[in-house]
């Protein structure tokens, strides 16, 4: 059994980390990204290819939590497919309680890609009880968009790179306030270029990886380095929970 503590900004014995998250972000005229993603004590964010194994109980159980708040979950084609992502699941008091916000019970994902090359017989496609969006660039195949659309909703954000700032305030158009990137770091990396990193949650995994995994942000480059300030920091046993914001 796992049990969350806060070490900061209040020392306390236990938390439920669904009242610490509750906390979302806000940003001004599009719907807020909070960025989750888990890392190795040295900056790996995988191992064989995926994050599965730097995971324990409590940050599998964080991950769901997050989702549980999250209005649209939005994920990059690598990750989709790396971590055979299939549509989100909760318990049905958390989709209840959901539904009590004005939610919907389940958050849909949106999943970024350029080729828009993907298994549309897949349970991420053909088992959503909430319509996933696949939202690309008009470089993109035809034929596979015109198959995107007849499973997903298609949003055009792009002629040949997604540009991130127009999906998000794309999200914002379809009702979505609050948005969760999962990654991967490519298009982490993409988020941080335009400024919409809002929150990022940092689960601290107590391991080595070594390798060459890459870090939680990358490809892109900040013109200069970017102050954030900590939110919060939980644990659980050997993991760390971080949570950081922009300053300004
Ligand atoms: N530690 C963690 O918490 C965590 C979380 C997530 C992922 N991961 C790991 O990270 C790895 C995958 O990350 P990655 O960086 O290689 O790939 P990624 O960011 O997951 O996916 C890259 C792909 O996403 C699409 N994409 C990204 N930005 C785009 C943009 N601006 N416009 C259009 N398309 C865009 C492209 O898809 P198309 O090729 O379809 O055009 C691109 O090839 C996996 O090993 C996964 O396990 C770890």
């Amino acid at each position: 059994m796992h049990s969350m503590r806060m070490l900061f900004p209040d020392a306390q014995a236990e938390i439920d980390p669904a009242v610490v998250y509750a906390d979302l972000p806000t940003a001004a005229g599009r719907p807020a990204v909070r960025l989750n993603m888990i890392v190795s004590v040295d900056g790996g964010t995988a191992w064989n290819g995926v994050s599965g194994a730097l995971g324990g109980p409590a940050d599998k159980a964080l991950f769901a939590t997050l989702r549980s708040l999250a209005d649209v979950v939005l994920v990059a084609s690598g990750t989709m497919k790396a971590e055979h992502y299939g549509p989100a699941l909760l318990p049905a008091a958390v989709q209840d309680a959901r539904r009590a916000r004005g939610q919907r019970p389940v958050p849909p994902i949106a999943v970024v890609s350029r080729r828009c090359d993907f298994d549309f017989d897949s349970p991420f496609f053909t088992a959503a009880t909430e319509r996933p969006m696949v939202v690309t660039v008009e470089a993109a195949d035809a034929d596979a968009c015109t198959r995107a659309a007849k499973v997903a909703d298609v949003v055009m954000a792009g002629e040949r790179d997604v540009d991130l700032t127009r999906a998000v305030v794309e999200l914002g158009a379809r009702g979505f306030t609050n948005v969760l990137a999962e990654g991967g770091p490519t298009l982490n990396g993409d988020l941080a270029e335009h400024g919409l990193l809002d929150e990022v949650c940092v689960t601290l995994a107590p391991l080595l990886a070594s390798g060459d995994a890459k870090r939680i942000i990358a490809g892109s480059s900040l013109d200069a380095l970017e102050p954030v300030h900590i939110r919060s920091i939980c644990a659980d046993g050997d993991y760390l929970f971080l949570r950081y914001r922009p300053v300004s």
